[in-house]
């Protein structure tokens, strides 16, 4: 079987955070549920194409135009040929692949990319293999390449369950409503295009291992997962607001107890918290909240009523240069055709 198939998906911002591995296998099994809302293509999305023919001797992944390289023992690398290699033999095929993956997020806007392209990825081999898996077994597999990733199978507003299983079958994402139920804005600042000094997968393991306020996120995190997912259903804007930026605060309070200290967010993004918190005591009421990835980039959810104040306050907040983008909720991965292809008939990556 040959052919070249290309998907686009959206990265997802969560809500209520996925923040440590409960075993150090290459399974992402998380110890906490998590709630996210997956973003709008128009604004931020990763192509992938896949090309598996028997001419590919040697499975390669380019990503923005750069050769990946195998042999460096690169973990992302690793999971993701893990997860090449599963699909393939799924599909008992024997045929080499080539994986060609583009983010149109600004250059070095430090936007997580690995959510969106390993969503794209398993989509587009689940239609190169011929594979016909259910949403639920493609957020299986791209789970295990990047843990939010299986967040990004699903469109709109989407829960993570934690599982229990030690093989990972019952920890995936399901969406909890479509992104028609409520309008919600993410305004993106983006405060810094550095690479991080900590992997968003080491901290996985360092933290649950040495911050003693871990184990009270713990209980925190199911607890903001319950009632996030209740406040969406009820479009309780001020509610999930709240839980929203506690949320945020109290994982970083877990990195920042960790040893040695994980700290992912940088003096700009303590200006957009006083900014957020500023604005809402302006209002009387949460009328947007702030959450902040393993990197110190902006990202602050509301409604179309306040998004333009939000743009000036995020940008205000961030000074010269700063970079807002405004995203509005989005669909799930989708197949998108040849014209658009990264893989030429040749089987050459093209350098657009
Ligand atoms: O999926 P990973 O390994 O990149 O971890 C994501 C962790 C956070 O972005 C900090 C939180 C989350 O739930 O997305």
């Amino acid at each position: 079987m040959s052919g070249i198939y290309t998907a686009a998906a959206a990265p997802n911002i969560a809500l209520v955070k996925y923040w440590g591995r409960r075993d150090d296998s290459d399974l992402n099994l998380p110890y906490n549920s998590s709630v996210s809302v997956t973003l709008h293509q128009d604004t931020v999305k990763t192509v992938t194409s896949v090309a598996l023919d028997p001419r590919i001797k040697r499975d390669a992944i380019y990503v923005d135009g750069k050769l990946q390289d195998s042999t460096r023992s690169d973990e992302k690398v690793r999971l993701i040929l893990g997860v090449v290699r599963d699909m393939k033999s799924m599909g008992n095929s024997e045929d080499g692949v080539l994986v060609v993956s583009r983010n149109n997020f600004p250059a070095g806007s430090g936007l997580a990319s690995s959510a969106s392209g390993g969503a794209a990825l398993v989509f587009a081999l689940n239609e190169a293999l011929s594979l016909h898996l259910d949403d639920t077994s493609l957020s299986v597999l791209a789970r295990r390449i990047s843990g939010s990733a299986c967040r990004s199978i699903f469109g709109g507003f989407v829960r993570w369950k934690r599982g229990t299983s030690p093989g990972g079958e019952d920890s995936y994402a399901e969406q909890i409503a479509p992104p028609s139920h409520w309008k919600l804005i993410d305004v993106i600042g983006i405060v810094s295009a550095s690479r991080k000094k900590v992997s968003s997968s080491a901290g996985h393991l360092i933290t649950p291992r040495t911050s003693t306020l871990y184990r009270s996120r713990l209980e925190l995190a199911e607890r903001n997962a319950e009632s996030a997912i209740r406040a969406i259903e009820e479009k309780d804007f001020e509610r999930l607001a709240e839980i929203t930026m506690a949320d945020s605060n109290n994982m970083h309070a877990t990195m920042l107890d960790s040893w040695p200290p994980i700290k992912y967010m940088n003096e700009k993004s303590w200006r957009v918290v006083d900014a957020v918190h500023e604005m809402n005591s302006r209002y009387g009421k949460s009328v947007a909240a702030y959450t902040f990835d393993a990197g110190p980039n902006a990202h602050v959810i509301t409604t179309p009523k306040y998004e333009r104040e939000v743009e000036d306050v995020v940008g205000d907040a961030l000074g010269e240069g700063a970079r807002v983008l405004a995203s509005r909720i989005g669909n799930s991965p989708k197949l998108i055709g040849r014209k658009d292809s990264l893989i030429d008939d040749s089987l050459k990556p093209l350098q657009i």
